[in-house]
């Protein structure tokens, strides 16, 4: 199988590049990224010398780029997890979310047109459908009633994806998993956030009243999902894929601070996001019985296993915070994207 993987240096994306290469019958994976502030290259850095693996910095919003890896890799499979993913910075600053997010899918489908035998996963979030009352779970056919720019913008991209499949046919299946945490995930979310501040004993800024539901899903059951899909999935079809543990924020950040050690005395009340949701919940029975996926990472075990990654990397989280491995591969890249386009070439 010969996979091409966008946004593969980001959190999720590299979770997966790290587990797939563990498959033998992968020959050969292309991860396509820009590096913003959420890719990091470290984060690649166990498959590096994988003889399979290749990294090609890019955009996906560049059509030529995008045309030329496809025509040239012909992969079995696109992963498309390339995005502006955090709702945070979607609220202060929205183009970058509607460029990448929408139109860089639509150069993407559009370059999957033209090579019709990749499937195309489009990797989506359960935030398209809102917030639901208790006891309501959205299941695939659940309205879509996205309340930020973020989850506007991966609505919009969920409907051109199955829009390419049912006009073109293009094999897309897209997907929608709840709020995954796990290592190497950049501390302005919630579980690295909290975590990072936990360990350096700074206040735990929690939203309203820390009463806001979400579902956790560990990184590597969402990429175990992926991998089932890519064998079992029928396109066309959405694929909800849950963590089934739904908790306020409030506990998660109490349970981080038992991890941690540290006293609840850090937590802070802050204001509100604007459109916060309420509460998430989803029914992933559908991925589970057509594949036998199921979330195999208790909660507990899972925020255990993430609180030593980052007590453990904390030169990691400097880096990525500091912004001083972006500004190495500003020069690392300069006017080396001609010599990448050659390198992708042989
Ligand atoms: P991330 O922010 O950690 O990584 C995004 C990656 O995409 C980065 O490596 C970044 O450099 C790259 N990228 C951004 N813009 C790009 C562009 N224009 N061209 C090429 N590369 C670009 O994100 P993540 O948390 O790993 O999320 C991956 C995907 O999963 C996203 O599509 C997101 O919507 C979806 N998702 C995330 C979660 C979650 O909890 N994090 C949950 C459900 C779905
Ligand atoms: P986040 O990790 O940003 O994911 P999303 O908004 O995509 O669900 O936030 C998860 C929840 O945690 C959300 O309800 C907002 C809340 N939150 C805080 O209370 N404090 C924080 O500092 C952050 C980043 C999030």
């Amino acid at each position: 199988m010969k996979l091409l993987v966008t946004g593969g240096a980001g959190f999720i994306g590299s979770a997966f590049v790290r587990m797939v290469l563990g498959d033998r019958k992968v020959r050969e994976l292309v991860v396509l990224d820009k590096l913003t502030y959420a890719g990091n290259l470290e984060n690649l850095a166990p498959v590096a010398n994988d003889p399979r693996y290749r990294f090609v910095r890019g955009d996906i919003c560049d059509a030529a780029l995008v045309e030329q890896l496809m025509a040239e890799l012909r992969p079995d499979a696109v992963v498309h997890f390339a995005a502006e993913s955090h709702v945070d910075r979607s609220i202060l600053s929205p183009a970058p979310v509607f460029e990448t997010n929408l139109r860089g899918t639509f150069v993407l489908l559009e370059a999957a047109r033209r090579n019709p035998a990749a499937l195309f996963v489009h990797v989506s979030t359960d935030e398209v459908y809102g917030s639901l009352p208790e006891p309501l779970e959205a299941d695939e056919n659940f309205p879509l009633r996205p309340s930020s720019p973020y989850s506007a913008s991966k609505a919009g991209s969920d409907l051109l994806a199955l829009s390419y499949f049912t006009t073109y046919r293009v094999p897309v299946i897209v997907t929608r998993a709840s709020n995954n945490y796990g290592p190497y995930q950049f501390p302005e979310k919630l579980i690295p956030l909290m975590i990072a501040h936990a360990l350096e004993d700074r206040p735990l800024p929690v939203y309203g009243d820390g009463g806001h539901v979400r579902d956790w899903l560990y990184v590597e059951d969402h990429c175990r999902a992926l991998a089932a899909l890519l064998e079992k999935g029928r396109p066309g079809e959405i694929y909800n894929i849950g963590g089934n543990c739904a908790l306020p924020n409030l506990e998660v950040v109490r349970r981080i601070l038992r991890i941690t050690g540290k006293p609840e005395s850090l937590i802070r009340f802050v204001t509100d996001r604007p459109g916060h949701d309420r509460r998430y919940a989803l029914s992933s029975r559908k991925i589970e019985q057509e594949t036998g996926w199921k979330p195999e990472t208790d909660f507990d075990e899972g925020l255990r296993r993430t609180v030593a990654w980052y007590q453990q990397n904390t030169g990691w989280v400097e880096r990525v915070r500091s912004g001083e491995y972006q500004r190495y591969y500003e020069q690392n890249y300069l006017n080396r994207e001609a010599e990448i386009r050659r390198l992708i070439r042989c």
